[in-house]
């Protein structure tokens, strides 16, 4: 650099450290403590301002930056890492007399010496170790072998209540263990998405968390939402340690990191037995999942006296939770057919009690699964809960079986259409062949068709679609657009009120704003297979127009980042048959988008979060919300501190004005808008 050029860069990266300190502070208010401090516009703002200075000068930017939470980089490689100090696993046990006796040992050997218990949650996730030097996050690991594991860093600084930097004092060197937990609500989310697009659901959060932190693509595991639950703390100088477990997960809490609540200091056996009891029950109704109970020594000093055995200390025992079991009848099994034809076999079970709930149905997965668990007519079978909120079939109670049953034999033909059914080589489920035939795969793509992250056409439900459906108005998706006022109104069936004048006019309108949802979103609507929400759009962004992506091969499309062999192929072969070009060719000439348009990135409604609701004078909800849009505003579903406006039409609920008041977002006209743009 010559001197002519030479920037005093000294106020910019101290606005840049003010930055990341400053959203850091936001961050752990959000995520530990439930609070938002600033409008959605305001941290948007900090946060692009940061970004902006970072691109503009790299060389001050900082790989602990807030920045990085949303993730961006691409891990090449999972790096082995040995770890520095081995991740012991713990004993464990299904039995409370073994806990009695570990009990009963721990205060033989430590011979008199007062000391006590602390009890705690065995979190049911991805163990991982986090060493931080001065107070800076340097490395993430999965526990791997106990010895050896993945560098998992990137992934890890994406996860919120992990911190990146430590507040108030911290020893200089030190790891912090715990577990990477999948929250129960985004991990049904994410599986629902997932099914809705064809993908392969998860079987569980354990697997599911473990799966996100290997995602190559750290802004897809920024999207995950998992949790960092922090259970333990180690380092070279242990004196610089508090002496107590219990005083070290205090401290941790302090420094920022995420330690649940649900800990007890237990000074005897009854003690324990009664954090054991109550969690037992109170387990199901935890956010997140857990297998069983930790009990640890919680003076740290007397560790050393007790010792290791091979692989676990002797100071601590995980009690496990047994998977709450119960034999019942199997009534009948019922196939269900999805939107891709997709067959599943569904146990209807005699009802039965189980972990806090009453099971009546629970999955038979597949052809395979049934032939495997060798399931007969009028078996009864066991069902489990083990960590997770889904009932598992696990096996059959042959004590209850009587002579002579035969094995359940699969259906052989559609239960909805009655066409035969097709098992394609290599994979386990059993198909509908019949897509344009088939009422619960017509209906299916229908519905997925209108959904809110599809064309967002929110006034045809479920029953709506079926009574135009039954009324022989609506067979495939470019039927929508060519329904005509005087066709709908009246209509009416069992289930349903007939349709009136006013709402007829508003279906109609909302038909008429979905031809505006972008491009992405009408591939996304178009129910592909493997296409799911993120697929389409890189498919979208990638070939820009339809006919461009009319006229790609298979190679081409698997050139698409994301998009292997077999999602390309199901593309290629959808846009290949006749049927769904004549469809397509409808819903151009009804006036969809089929061309990708350049992102907005500016408008008066730049950095402006808004929450719609109500019905408006000059626009359809929807219209209104594209206007947002196109003007560079945000729509966001539910109010929240981070809500710029709530633009309130007529007839809002009263509870959106409360909670708009009580967090003190203003709430505006459908006039106060249109002057806004002005
Ligand atoms: S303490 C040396 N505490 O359970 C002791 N472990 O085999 C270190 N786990 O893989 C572990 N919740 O990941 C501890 N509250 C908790 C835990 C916990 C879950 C996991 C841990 C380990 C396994 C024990």
């Amino acid at each position: 650099m010559d001197l002519f050029s030479a920037v005093d860069t000294a106020p910019i990266q101290q606005e840049m450290e003010q930055l990341a300190e400053r959203i850091d502070q936001l961050n752990y208010e959000y995520y530990m403590n439930d609070r938002s401090l600033v409008s959605d516009q305001e941290f948007d703002a900090l946060l692009r301002r940061l970004q902006d200075l970072e691109q503009q000068y790299p060389e001050l930017a900082s790989p602990l930056s807030p920045t990085k939470r949303v993730g961006g980089e691409v891990n090449k490689a999972f790096r082995q890492v040995t770890h520095r100090f081995p991740m012991l696993s713990l004993g464990n046990t299904y039995s409370i007399e073994e806990i009695e006796e570990f009990e009963s040992r721990t205060r033989r050997l430590l011979d008199g010496t007062p000391f006590s218990y602390t009890c705690e949650l065995k979190y049911d996730g991805v163990a991982i170790g986090l060493t931080y030097r001065h107070g800076r996050l340097v490395q993430a690991v999965t526990r791997g072998n106990g010895a050896v594991g993945d560098d998992i860093t990137l992934n890890a600084k994406t996860i919120p209540t992990i911190p990146l930097r430590l507040r108030g004092t911290f020893p200089d060197d030190f790891e912090a263990r715990g577990e990477v937990v999948y929250p129960f609500e985004a991990f049904d989310a994410m599986n629902s998405q997932r099914e809705a697009d064809g993908l392969e659901p998860f079987a569980n959060p354990r697997n599911a968390a473990s799966g996100s932190l290997k995602l190559q693509d750290s802004a897809e595991c920024a999207k995950r939402k998992l949790m960092f639950c922090m259970y333990f703390m180690m380092g070279p100088d242990e004196n610089l340690l508090p002496d107590t477990h219990f005083g070290r997960l205090e401290w941790a809490r302090q420094m920022g990191f995420k330690v649940q609540p649900y800990i007890q200091e237990c000074r005897d056996i009854n003690e324990i037995k009664a954090f054991i009891d109550h969690w037992d029950h109170a387990r199901w109704e935890l956010p997140f999942g857990i297998d069983g109970i930790v009990i640890k020594v919680n003076q740290t000093p007397l560790w050393d006296r007790l010792g290791l055995t091979a692989k676990s200390p002797r100071w601590a025992i995980a009690y496990k939770f047994k998977a709450e079991r119960v034999s019942t009848p199997l009534l009948s099994i019922s196939y269900q057919v999805g939107r891709t034809g997709k067959v599943t076999p569904v146990a209807n079970l005699q009802p039965v009690w189980l972990g806090g709930t009453t099971v009546r149905r629970a999955t038979l997965v597949n052809a395979d699964f049934i032939q495997k668990m060798d399931i007969h007519i009028g078996d009864h079978l066991f069902i489990e809960k083990g960590g997770e909120i889904i009932p598992k079939v696990v096996g059959v109670d042959l004590d209850q079986r009587l002579p002579g049953t035969m094995p359940v034999a699969y259906v052989q033909f559609c239960p909805e259409c009655g066409t035969p059914l097709l098992r394609v080589e290599g994979e386990a489920a059993h198909y509908c062949p019949n897509t344009d035939g088939c009422h619960p795969q017509i209906i299916g793509r229908l519905e997925h068709f209108v959904s809110r992250k599809a064309m967002d056409i929110e006034s045809l439900g479920p029953e709506r679609l079926e009574l135009l459906y039954q009324a022989g108005l609506v067979r495939n998706i470019a039927d929508i657009y060519d329904l005509q006022r005087e066709q709908i109104i009246g209509l009416a069936s069992d289930q349903s009120a007939s349709i009136q004048d006013k709402s007829a006019d508003n279906l109609l309108a909302a038909i008429e704003a979905s031809k505006q949802v972008p491009f992405e979103r009408v591939l996304f609507a178009l129910g592909i297979r493997y296409v799911g929400e993120v697929g389409a759009r890189k498919i979208a962004r990638h070939f820009r127009t339809i006919d461009a992506l009319l006229a790609a091969s298979v190679d081409e499309l698997a050139q698409v980042e994301d998009v292997g062999d077999v999602t390309a192929r199901a593309v290629s072969q959808w846009f290949a048959d006749p049927a769904h070009q004549a469809i397509l060719q409808r819903l151009r000439l009804a006036g969809l988008q089929f061309t990708a348009q350049v992102a907005e990135t500016s408008g008066p409604l730049q950095g402006y979060t808004f929450v719609v609701s109500g019905v408006f004078e000059h626009f359809s909800r929807d219209a209104i919300k594209a206007d947002i849009e196109q003007h560079g505003g945000r729509i966001a579903g539910s109010i929240s501190g981070k809500t710029s406006f709530l633009l309130a039409g007529e007839k809002m609920g009263p509870e959106k004005r409360r909670k708009a008041e009580s967090l003190g977002v203003p709430i505006i006209s459908e006039t106060d808008y249109l002057k806004m743009l002005q």
